[in-house]
């Protein structure tokens, strides 16, 4: 550890407000894995965090100054709306985001018209509140981790005004390879390598990610940053406490009392192209319709819930995931059965009590930073579930030795992997989820954190 004090930089914080029925702000826990995996770290501590005022209902929270909600201290940045919304929706969301997960259809996107061009400037403007933000706050001698493509070029701003404190980047998502880079314009590409290198270092979750970084740097720059890999847990004893709640046990029991002696398959995700949802009922579908011994006796469980609805992609992509689930339910239920459960209530207890009972846990991303989700249920199933995991998720570098593989794209490949998770033996299920929990529990997120820390020496 440090004695240096640490502060925390991100675009979504770890508690978002909304207003209740009676107009009172009311705090909940941020949603995605960099919130699940980070909030453990600094809950109860003097860490600071700071983060954009993302909605209304934060702008007026954030008004009070620091917020100290769910054991946090949050201070909120308020940036003007507008340009946040450019910054958030069309930069980091609809541009980088789609870049960094090879999600564009190119024949179409991406385009980079004049409007677009504002956008970038609004997302420069964002970063520099940030770093203005930072610099006010900041204790001497800090060390700051910026998180996430949201923030690349914080790092620069900030060591300008405060020489005294050192930046380190840290990317939670996939980064691309120069090829996949090359689809943003030339100058865009090399601002932002210039940003995330201005920073003391950048870490990535695996050595691939990594790997692709260097590359693009070598090409883009003709020289490398500094860069490093660590790779973030999840904390055992907050998901096993979350787990061990009254609201995840009452959920569990629900979940038994549904399923009753037949099997369960779960996913855990936010409604997000990249996580690959569809592919999944797809799977699923055609594990009923070529794996006829499993009509009647498994549920395919799917807590996903809504994600960026700002952009029309996912808007039209919930609608996708709802139609699939509903079609799956339309052909095969019978009045004793529903194989699929589509929750979309985003609560995290119940999610969780999924995470305790499935028998098979689809983790199959079209491409993923890391999933934490995939770590989550390796700790707290307590059935020796079987993980069928996408290579192109981070967390596989970790488990794939005790996972099933399952590509992504590969729907009747999937279908057989599942019913091959299911019938496997006991023992090698065993087998399995020892060793994934095992991998999982040598790590903490406050190994993740002693390596941001040394990489800012
Ligand atoms: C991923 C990203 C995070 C992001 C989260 C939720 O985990 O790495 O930076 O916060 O998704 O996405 P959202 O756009 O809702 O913040």
């Amino acid at each position: 550890m440090t004695e240096r004090p640490i502060v925390i930089v991100s675009n979504r914080g770890p508690v978002s407000f909304r207003w209740d029925d009676q107009g009172e702000l009311v705090a909940r826990r941020g949603a995605g894995g960099l919130v699940s995996g980070l909030g453990p770290l600094v809950i109860g501590t003097d860490t600071t965090w700071l983060a954009a005022a993302m909605s209304e209902a934060d702008r007026e929270a954030a008004s009070a100054g620091v917020i100290e909600a769910e054991g946090f201290r949050v201070q909120a940045v308020s940036v003007p709306a507008e340009p946040y919304r450019m910054a958030y929706d069309v930069i980091a969301n609809s541009t980088l985001w789609f870049t960094y997960h090879g999600m564009f259809d190119r024949p179409l996107r991406p385009r980079f018209d004049r409007r677009w061009r504002e956008a970038w400037q609004a997302y420069r403007d964002v970063n520099q509140d940030f770093a203005d933000a930072v610099a006010d706050a900041a204790p001497a001698d800090a060390v700051v981790l910026v998180q996430d493509l949201h923030l690349a070029l914080v790092g620069p701003a900030l060591e300008r005004r405060r020489p005294d404190v050192t930046a380190v980047h840290f990317s939670h998502t996939p980064f691309p390879g120069p090829d996949d880079l090359s689809v943003l314009p030339d100058d865009v590409a090399e601002e932002l390598l210039l940003g995330m290198t201005g920073h003391h270092a950048c870490g990535f979750h695996t050595a691939r990610w990594q790997a692709a970084f260097d590359a693009s740097c070598e090409a883009v720059l003709g020289r490398r940053g500094r860069s490093f890999v660590s790779a973030l847990s999840s904390d055992p004893d907050d998901i096993e406490a979350v787990a061990a709640s009254p609201a995840a046990q009452a959920a569990r029991a629900d979940l038994d009392e549904l399923l009753g002696d037949r099997a369960f398959i779960a996913r855990v995700d936010r409604i997000e192209l990249s996580k690959n949802l569809l592919r999944g009922f797809e799977a699923f579908a055609d594990l009923l319709d070529h794996h006829p011994r499993w009509r009647g006796n498994v549920v395919f469980g799917a807590f996903v819930y809504p994600s960026r609805e700002g952009l029309p992609e996912y808007l039209a992509y919930r609608q996708q995931v709802e139609t699939a689930a509903e079609e799956i339910n339309r052909r095969w239920a019978t009045a004793e059965w529903t194989p699929v459960l589509l929750d979309t209530s985003d609560d995290f207890p119940r999610s969780v009590a999924a995470l305790t009972r499935y028998d098979v846990l689809l983790v199959n991303p079209i491409r993923d930073g890391l999933n934490l989700v995939a770590k989550e249920g390796a700790l707290v199933n307590d059935r020796d579930g079987v993980l069928c995991l996408s290579p192109e998720a981070g967390a596989w570098a970790e488990l794939g030795e005790a996972s099933v593989r399952v590509h992504p794209y590969d729907v009747a490949g999937t279908a057989d992997a599942l019913d091959g998770a299911l019938t496997m033996s006991s023992d090698d299920r065993r087998a399995q989820a020892e060793a994934r929990r095992a991998i999982v529990s040598a790590r903490s997120p406050a190994d993740w954190l002693d390596e941001q820390l040394a990489a800012a020496r």
